[in-house]
């Protein structure tokens, strides 16, 4: 949600700016800027719309400034027009700031820096900081305006009085050797060079340059010179860090031959659904013959070895989060709680522990009674995400204090183990999905679930809800699914790509599921909708009969998801009562099924798995239809009108 990158060294600074940018435009589109010191002066450049439009404009400049800062914004305040683009200025044009976050108190400061003669030029909240910082700036015939701190303290007292979650990076014409950023809530990276200093929102900005890298924490600012990097907190002290390594490959963020990244990240799923069963699923935990009993060590251990692993899966969490346990609640966004739902239903089903999944954003403001001996667990594949932490927050702060059994059990599930959800919660189930740049998510959907499915099979063995043998039944069954995925996308990937064809005046979509498979169909409907801007219901099967048959006509296609289990015949049926209103049928179902044939006009057929494992598999068809549809529809796939791939703010 809005990307900042900054630069201070030996390079011309447009153009690592520019560069950055283009790595972060996932996090916002919808205008871009950048600012740099050159001859004195602060040079800012703004373009409404993507990058290209700004691209366009800077070839027409020659500046060779060394210092910089750039935004690709995501509209909250004011719309996304040129004027309302960052970066921002005072009135005299010497401060510049980008901003990733909300200033919640800026029409107070806003008022107050107008009565006391400040001009603004924008709607944004952003506008307020430079303003703010050029109050704090000593004038320059004082003799504080040569003080080696005056820049950093003139920022430091306005971020002191900014109320709201924000990223800033300031540059100003006064002091050209020096680049300041702050953090309150917001996501900001610092990179180190040789002779050159960075700092950006997200790491894939980083990489080409720098493997060197430093997460600020919240409450902190640092000043980049071409010298070093020096951090403080907000009351001024200086703090003592230390850079870590980022094992990171540039081509990761790549597209390599694909036409868009979410097809690459579809593509990618059944390689990052065998790393993250490697990293958990033991390799050498067996049932034992015993069934009904615990599972047995190696029996013939060698004298002098390790003593084999007992446990089916290895999640690394201490036991203590497991005592007595009574409750499990799960909060998260979008696609994350979609997977949120299929973790409950496998946490209910196999392991028998009660599971609530709360909307972060409805949480935070309305939370359920406090439970008992509860497991709460986030779940962001960016860990950035607002009102995700805020819920995570505000549940730990309402049970610190509180008796034992009360005392808050937190875990995250994500796919970035050095963002902000990993430093709010003490325990990190990483889902190894690898970076995700298309905004819609996929592969870091499914490898959440593959993380639940190992999450529910811990819980379920510690527990003893199952026995070893079905342990080892579903986690063989887990084992198949990489090979299986990329079965149904070899056999799909062309086929859906002639179908999407047949959608091109579609303008309704209606999914349906049951089960384990209910969130299969809204997270099938959000992907159509995110990409297409087809609008699309997911629905349990059996609720439509209860009002949205009424949407159904011929124009209207329905997919369901019919994988035979506990809900088949019932899905089925469901289906026919679709088919009698002359909708179109799209069947999501096993292979060589000769009942699903019959009942559905198109059959997108996965193989045949248990209803438990189908998840996985029934929603790579979905997947692909999304994007055909929409990269058919000439739509940009990986970054689609007013969405962001992170969302940090309320
Ligand atoms: C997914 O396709 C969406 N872009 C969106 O719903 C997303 O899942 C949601 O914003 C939550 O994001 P998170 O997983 O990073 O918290």
């Amino acid at each position: 949600m809005c990307g900042i990158v900054g630069y201070i060294g030996t390079q011309p600074a447009t153009d690592i700016l520019m560069a950055g940018l283009e790595r972060l435009e996932y996090r916002g589109y919808d205008s871009a800027g950048i600012a740099t010191v050159w001859e004195g002066e602060i040079q800012c450049v703004r373009a409404k719309g993507k990058l290209y439009n700004l691209r366009e404009k800077l070839e027409r400049t020659d500046n060779q400034a060394r210092l910089g800062i750039g935004h690709t914004r995501w509209a909250t305040h004011g719309k996304p027009e040129e004027y309302n683009a960052h970066p921002h200025t005072d009135t005299h044009q010497r401060v510049a700031v980008v901003q990733n976050g909300i200033v919640e108190n800026y029409r107070e400061l806003r008022e107050d820096l107008k009565k006391r003669g400040h001009e603004f030029r924008s709607d944004t909240d952003t506008e307020v900081i430079p303003h703010l910082i050029a109050e704090f700036l000593p004038e320059p015939s004082t003799p504080d305006f040569q003080h080696p701190n005056a820049f950093l303290d003139a920022v430091r007292q306005a971020v002191n009085q900014l109320h709201g979650a924000f990223a800033i990076a300031i540059i100003c014409a006064d002091y050209p050797d020096e680049l300041i950023v702050a953090r309150q809530q917001a996501p900001l990276i610092l990179g180190f060079g040789q002779g050159e200093f960075f700092c950006a929102s997200d790491t894939p900005a980083l990489v080409p340059h720098t493997h060197a890298v430093l997460n600020l924490e919240n409450g902190e600012l640092a000043r980049l010179t071409p010298l070093g990097a020096e951090v403080y907190n907000f009351a001024g002290e200086r703090l003592r860090k230390f850079p870590r390594t980022l094992n990171w490959n540039p081509v990761q963020v790549e597209k390599q031959g694909f036409r868009h990244f979410m097809l690459k990240e579809i593509f990618e799923q059944p390689g990052v659904v065998r790393t993250c069963l490697e990293a958990y699923v033991s390799s050498d935990w067996s049932a034992g013959e015993n069934d009904g009993s615990s599972a047995i060590p190696d029996q013939n251990p060698v004298a002098g070895d390790t003593p084999s692993i007992t446990t089916p899966i290895q999640l690394g969490l201490p036991e203590s989060l497991y005592e007595n346990l009574e409750h499990v609640q799960i909060l998260a966004c979008g696609t994350s709680w979609h997977a949120s739902l299929v973790g409950k239903y496998l946490i209910e089903q196999l392991a028998g522990i009660p599971t609530m999944v709360q909307y972060a954003s409805e949480f935070r403001y309305a939370p359920s009674p406090l439970t008992r001996n509860t497991l709460t667990i986030g779940v962001t594949q960016s860990g950035e995400t607002a009102d995700t932490l805020a819920a995570l927050e505000m549940e730990k702060r309402r049970r610190t204090g509180l008796g034992q059994e009360y005392q808050p059990r937190l875990v995250g599930i994500t796919n970035r183990s050095e963002s902000s959800l990993a430093h709010l919660v003490p325990h990190i189930i990483e889902t190894f999905a690898g970076m995700e740049i298309g905004v819609a998510a996929t592969k870091t959907f499914v490898t959440q679930l593959v993380v639940f499915y190992c999450l529910a099979l811990d819980l379920a063995y510690q527990r003893q809800t199952l026995p070893p043998s079905r342990i080892a039944e579903i986690i063989a069954g887990l084992r198949q699914l990489p090979s299986q995925i990329e079965l149904v996308l070899s056999r799909q990937e062309h086929y859906l790509e002639e179908l999407a064809h047949e959608f091109d005046e579609t303008q309704d979509f209606i999914f349906l599921g049951r089960g384990i498979n209910f969130p299969i169909a809204l997270e099938g409907a959000l992907k159509l909708k995110e990409v297409s801007y087809i609008h699309a219901e997911g629905y349990p099967a059996g609720e439509m009969k209860h009002g949205p048959i009424a949407l159904l006509d011929a124009k209207v296609p329905v997919v369901a998801i019919a994988m035979p289990g506990t809900v088949y015949e019932k899905v089925l049926s469901n289906a026919q009562e679709a088919k009698a209103r002359d909708a179109r049928l799209i069947g999501v179902t096993p292979m060589h099924d000769p009942e699903a044939a019959q009942t559905f006009d198109i059959l997108l057929s996965v193989p045949v798995v248990e209803e438990l494992l189908s998840p996985i598999l029934a929603v790579m068809p979905l997947q692909l239809l999304a994007y055909h549809i929409a990269a058919r529809r000439g739509l940009d796939v990986d970054q689609p009108r007013n969405l962001a791939k992170s969302v940090t703010v309320e």
